[in-house]
């Protein structure tokens, strides 16, 4: 019989609850305190604070299964064990017990004929060989070898493989890696768990992390020793299975029996199909999370919108080559809804709007793909060498809603490459003349135009900011901002909780102009003169010599891309939902407008 993905998740959880752990439930794909990252990428990201010190509702021992987005890696998707998306199986020591019984327990777990049963045999560690900063983690490989891990599987890795961190500060430590044996044949003598070329798939990694890494990179000792540990789902019921690859467990069969369906082909008819086959069941399980997650995201150009849209589009044009009709990518979503509509309630709850969301942007790309591919292989049919020119790159991103990724893969497909750098040059040409503004953030792609919902909130955060330096002083400053249709998001300096009464006086603020039905103008200036007009916004080198500047009344006056609404009177009523701590002397204020 197959093992499934709900047998392992109730395995791991069960197995940690009867050994004293709180199970929780997975966090948001999308970083709620954290700007610096878009994604989720690890079941320990949401609980760092916890792992600096602050007290977790739930105690000490915590487990669960954790959502995850990494796209590093996304060209490799298609082959055998590369997603986008992931569950996590993870367990917490919040300064409780270490790595003694962090291994034993992830040892058991994996062979013990009342758990997982996998053949000890086949496993291999490896350990911290220890550097200035942490010694060698002899006391980890003693643990593994009492538990019958032979010496010479136990490898000493330095700190670029044993060692973890979720970005470049923060909680972190050394970690002990445990890699699976595949069976396959080693590529050399020195093939050793390090080495990538799938003889040894890690399944499972122990960090025990105990230092905080400061901007300067040097490391201060935590107040508290804690262990974090993931397990990939995916890929450990794919061992679990014997199979070669994390495409046939049981969560693909759905959406790949219904891309065979709608495409007329069979999965692993040849490697093209297959790798498309893989892409596109990849990229909507993702696509179906983002959309599906609380707290939201929908296809931009920048961000995480940005992500999701490359994503879309990419699939839709593997579906065009597979010859599948007009809204196949909604329907491969709706096959994922009903698989993890059990686990994830969030899934089943948003199942209108993941559906309609794919099907407006698949309408929006079509509508454009074809008349893309034809101007390529138009403009390659007359270039001499083997470079792609940047411009072309842009015009088939700014006509033709390309993601330069699309175009890099495409030219790679007809043996071509994408002058990249020339396509980043006219991007930013294109970027100062349109003055964009400071929330227009290069990630190899354009900031939305904006539709009605937006550009008024976008006017609203501008009445926003004015309200809080009113009532909180002037030292408020922006530190970030992101809008959907449905709602602003602003970050601003300030060191504490607003107050009750503050929150309220600020809203009052907003709606006084908002009833004042104030103009909003807008004038362009070198940005010497906005200056000293006092109009605050960020005078950084994002901003050409020349930026426009609007303002509302003698309310407020910010640089800024725009667009705006023309009148204040036009955006509703304002309301405050959320006032939150961001991160170390950064609030976060969540609001909307409305009817
Ligand atoms: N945080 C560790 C990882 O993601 C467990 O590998």
């Amino acid at each position: 019989m197959k093992i499934t993905s709900q047998f392992l998740r109730e395995k791991f959880l069960s197995f940690f609850e009867e050994r004293g752990h709180a199970v929780i439930s997975s966090a948001s794909l999308i970083p709620e305190n954290d700007p610096s990252v878009l994604f989720t990428t690890a079941g320990m990201h949401p609980l760092i604070p916890y792992l600096l010190g602050q007290k977790h509702p739930a105690g000490r021992r915590l487990t669960d299964v954790q959502k995850c987005v990494r796209t590093g890696d996304i060209e490799e998707v298609g082959d055998d064990s590369h997603l986008t998306f992931f569950e996590m199986l993870g367990n917490w020591s919040l300064g409780d017990y270490f790595n003694h019984e962090s291994i034993a327990w992830s040892y058991e777990f994996l062979t013990s004929k009342r758990y997982l049963g996998l053949d000890a045999d086949r496993l291999s560690v490896t350990v911290f060989a220890g550097d200035d900063d942490a010694p060698r983690d002899e006391d980890s490989a003693k643990v593994w070898e009492q538990c019958g891990i032979p010496k010479e599987r136990i490898y000493y890795l330095p700190k670029k493989n044993n060692w973890w961190i979720a970005g470049t500060t923060g909680p972190c430590g050394p970690d002990t890696e445990i890699f699976w044996d595949t069976g396959k044949a080693p590529c050399s003598d020195k093939c050793d768990p390090s080495c990538d070329c799938g003889k040894y798939l890690e399944i499972w990694n122990n960090v025990f992390m105990q230092f905080n890494r400061q901007a300067d990179g040097t490391y201060l000792p935590l107040a508290q020793k804690n262990v974090d540990t993931g397990m990939g789902l995916e890929r450990t019921v794919c061992v679990l299975n014997g199979m070669d690859s994390v495409y046939d467990i049981d969560v693909f069969q759905g959406a790949l029996e219904k891309i065979c369906q709608l495409s007329g082909k069979q999965y692993g008819a040849d490697a093209k199909t297959t790798r498309a086959m893989r892409i596109i069941a990849d990229h909507v399980r993702t696509a179906v999370f983002l959309l599906g997650d609380p707290v939201g995201v929908v296809p931009s150009n920048v961000d995480q919108g940005y992500v999701l849209r490359r994503l879309i589009r990419r699939a839709v044009r593997m579906c065009n080559t597979l010859d599948m009709p007009k809204g196949s990518v909604s329907q491969i979503a709706k096959v994922y809804i009903e698989v993890y509509g059990d686990v994830y309630c969030e899934l089943s709850q948003n199942a209108d709007k993941i559906v309609s969301e794919l099907d407006k942007e698949e309408e929006r790309f079509s509508k454009t793909l074809v008349a893309g591919e034809k101007e390529f292989f138009k403009v390659i049919s007359h270039i001499p060498g083997k470079i792609v020119p940047g411009g072309t790159a842009f015009k088939l991103y700014d006509t033709f809603g390309f993601p330069v990724e699309m175009t890099v893969e495409l030219a790679r497909e007809n043996g071509y490459d994408v002058d990249v750098e020339g396509f980043r040059q006219k991007f930013a040409e294109h970027q100062a003349k349109s003055h964009a503004g400071s929330e227009q953030r290069f990630k190899g792609g354009m900031a939305e135009g904006g539709g009605i919902e937006t550009t008024r909130l976008h006017t609203a955060t501008h009445l926003l900011q004015a309200a809080l330096r009113r009532v909180l002083g002037d030292e408020v400053k922006q530190k970030g901002s992101n809008i959907t249709p449905e709602r602003l998001r602003f970050d601003f300096s300030f060191s504490r909780p607003m107050t009750a009464e503050e929150i309220a006086e600020t809203e009052r603020l907003v709606n006084e102009a908002i009833e004042r039905k104030i103009p909003v103008t807008c004038e362009e200036m070198p940005i010497e003169e906005a200056r000293k007009t006092g109009a605050i916004g960020l005078f950084g080198d994002r901003y050409g010599e020349v930026v426009k500047v609007y303002t509302i009344g003698d309310f407020s006056k910010e640089i800024c891309g725009g667009p705006h609404a023309e009148n204040t009177g036009e955006l509703g009523h304002f309301v405050i939902t959320k006032e939150q701590s961001s991160s170390a002397g950064v609030r976060r204020i969540k609001a909307e407008l409305r009817k």
